[in-house]
């Protein structure tokens, strides 16, 4: 008898002994309050006006649910993306939500999250390897939809035309690149004068793509097609600067691509409801945590498994159109779209 206290004594011991010799990790430190779902978002960057409208939406949509979220976001760091991952983990959150910087590096989120049991998902960005599943816009249709504008709405089936691409390490990037040259290499008479990524997404780069394209040609450009509305900004700025025009696509409906559209100074963007994202993520997570069936809409295969996924159509929003689908469902407001625009010249609102 004496000896089986001893035995369960040495073995509380024992324990005691390798959880404090885990010092400085506050795995113990666990947050949870009552039975409250916790969701850690990890999210790359801010920069872009889109990540904050992301951040916000899924935040109080997460919470009407009745869970708490916790957000941090990486700028562009991978291994401060990584730390802030087992940060997160440490806190004992239930579920963790990802925007990867880099969608190879980030498989060792989901590896790290697995071992602790909790599932990943990825937010607008895929990741490599046994990621859980994936929300994002068909990410392919939002460069198909900016190739067919340029054939199908402006009629340009011959011509030069510049491809300013996103960050190699996302692989949405990929896909709007993939998008763009499915339906442009059908046209024979188009000629792709420069097709080039963008580190980290960084306008400045994009800024020095275009200039070396202007540095090399003097053929007229008839279009440049960027992988988002902040690449956008900077190639019109500099094409202003040298008293150049051309035809100019973006991606994001960014306000300050809507009110270059009104002005005549960008073509069209492509516009991704990010309210409707982040509302169906918040729902998403909640039923995985609460081993709820998902709606799955698509499977995506990514390097490792097909991926469960739910994607959402992208739109074309230009001068045309801005009002019924940007203005009226309220996603920018109709003073801010068309504030540089005199008030006699505004349509009626
Ligand atoms: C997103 C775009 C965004 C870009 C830069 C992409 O993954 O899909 O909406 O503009 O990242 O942050």
């Amino acid at each position: 008898m004496i000896k089986k206290s001893m035995f369960y004594i040495i073995l509380l011991v024992f324990i005691a002994i390798i959880f404090s010799s885990c010092g400085g990790n506050d795995k113990l430190e666990v947050i949870k309050k009552d039975d409250k779902i916790v969701v850690g978002f990890l999210m790359d960057t801010l920069k872009e006006e889109r990540w904050q409208r992301d951040r916000d939406i899924f935040v109080t949509e997460t919470e009407k649910l009745g869970a708490e979220v916790l957000v941090i976001a990486a700028n562009g760091d991978d291994e401060k993306q990584i730390k802030q991952a087992k940060y997160l983990l440490n806190k004992g959150v239930d579920i963790l939500v990802v925007v990867p910087h880099d969608a190879v590096v980030a498989k060792e989120i989901v590896d790290i999250a697995h071992k602790d049991n909790v599932k990943v998902i990825a937010y607008d960005r895929m990741i490599e390897g046994d990621v859980d599943y994936y929300i994002s816009f068909d990410n392919e249709k939002v460069g198909e939809l900016q190739g067919n504008y340029l054939i199908e709405n402006l009629k340009i089936t011959e011509g030069n035309v510049v491809y300013i691409g996103g960050a190699n390490t996302d692989n949405n990037a990929h896909q709007f690149r993939d998008g763009v040259i499915n339906v442009l290499e059908n046209y024979d008479e188009i000629n792709i004068l420069y097709d080039e990524y963008t580190y980290d997404w960084n306008t400045s780069v994009a800024r020095e793509h275009m200039e070396s394209v202007l540095n090399t040609t003097d053929e007229k450009i008839d279009a440049v097609i960027c992988a988002n509305d902040a690449i956008v900004g900077a190639i019109y700025s500099l094409l202003a600067e040298k008293k150049m025009k051309s035809v100019l696509m973006g991606q994001d409906a960014e306000i300050s691509a809507c009110q270059r559209i009104v002005e005549g100074k960008q073509t069209m963007t492509v516009y991704k409801d990010v309210r409707l994202l982040a509302t169906n993520a918040a729902k998403m997570v909640i039923d995985i945590v609460n081993n709820k069936e998902i709606n799955v809409t698509r499977v995506i295969q990514n390097d490792f498994k097909d991926v469960n996924s739910i994607l959402l159509d992208p739109v074309i929003v230009d001068k045309d159109n801005m009002m019924e689908l940007i203005i009226k469902s309220g996603f920018h407001k109709f003073e801010d779209v068309y504030r540089n625009i005199r008030p006699d010249d505004r349509p009626n609102y």
